[in-house]
């Protein structure tokens, strides 16, 4: 049984049309020199990352390294100790609020939890943001939040309550929900946390379609080995003990040619040896 989905297309039924971020212009994103920290306990510091045009970033590292504290930085929600975030040549960091609230409409922002509204249908879980910024009708919200459901494979399903899907149509819907507006950017949180290996591989080929149709960049927080080599192109490497990043690049090219131990590890899933070992335990 194939399972498939249609193809993502914008609201307007054409390609997005990209003009904050022209190909031809300065990478989308790019994060300098930044410091994090909660009050005076310093996260990380002396992040430096570029995000190109077209982009799956997987921001990574081990649970508790910073990688939503860095996403929570680069939308805003969290300053920066030191350092800036720049979206193309805007810096975001030291930008007017209403510059800022302006640049965030051209992103779509899926959550760790990707929380829905469980009192809303999906229809209207994914028409909040276009009731919210746009001056469409309600048909047209209604019309439009059937497309998105569409696009993530959810035709049909737009009347249902988040309680009535299964985890993975939540996160798809979650998803349809932050490609309301037609963003440029996407940025995720974890979006396969606690789903099966089917319906994560489904979400990552959601991911990889949604950056080709839409023409997006995509920034994902992950540590999902599968995940990161099926989507990734782009990384940083967050390492918890060293409060700082330790890699960059490919994360094809960081597990064949990167020596850091820390990274080989962590890419490995512990490593050959730390296999063998498992397996010992296992049957002695
Ligand atoms: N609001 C907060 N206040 C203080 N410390 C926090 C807060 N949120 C997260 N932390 C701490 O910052 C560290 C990184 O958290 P987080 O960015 O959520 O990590 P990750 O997403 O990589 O698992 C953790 O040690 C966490 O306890
Ligand atoms: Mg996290």
């Amino acid at each position: 049984m194939a399972i498939t989905h249609p193809s993502i297309k914008s609201t307007d039924g054409k390609h997005a049309s990209v003009t904050t971020f022209p190909k031809d212009g300065p990478p989308p994103i790019t994060v300098k020199n930044l410091t994090m920290a909660y009050g005076t306990f310093v996260l990380m510091k002396d992040i430096n990352f570029t995000v190109n045009h077209g982009d799956i970033f997987i921001i990574m590292g081990g649970s508790g390294s910073g990688k939503s504290t860095l996403l929570r930085h680069m939308l805003g929600l969290i300053e920066p100790a030191k350092g800036e975030v720049w979206y193309g040549d805007f810096n975001f960091t030291k930008g007017e609020p209403e510059q800022r609230e302006e640049m965030l409409r051209h992103f779509g922002v899926l959550y760790q939890g990707g929380a829905l509204w469980s009192s809303m249908t999906l229809a209207e879980n994914v028409g909040l943001p276009l009731g919210e910024f746009t001056d469409l009708s309600q048909g047209e919200i209604r019309e439009v939040a059937a497309l998105k459901l569409a696009l993530v494979g959810l035709m049909g399903f737009e009347g249902y309550y988040p309680s009535q899907i299964s985890g993975g149509m939540q996160k798809r819907a979650g998803l349809a929900r932050a490609i309301a507006l037609d963003p440029e950017i996407l940025f995720f949180d974890e979006p396969s946390a606690g789903l099966d290996p089917i319906s994560s591989r489904l979400l990552d080929d959601l991911i990889l379609e949604l950056r080709d149709n839409l023409g997006a960049t995509v920034v994902v927080v992950t540590h999902e080995l599968a995940s990161i080599f099926a989507i990734g192109n782009n990384s940083v490497f967050l390492d918890a003990e060293s409060k700082t990043m330790i890699a960059h690049g490919d994360p094809k090219d960081l597990l064949a040619h990167c020596t850091d131990h820390r990274v080989q590890t962590f890419l490995t899933r512990g490593g050959e040896d730390n296999k063998t070992e498992k397996s010992a335990r296992q049957h002695g």
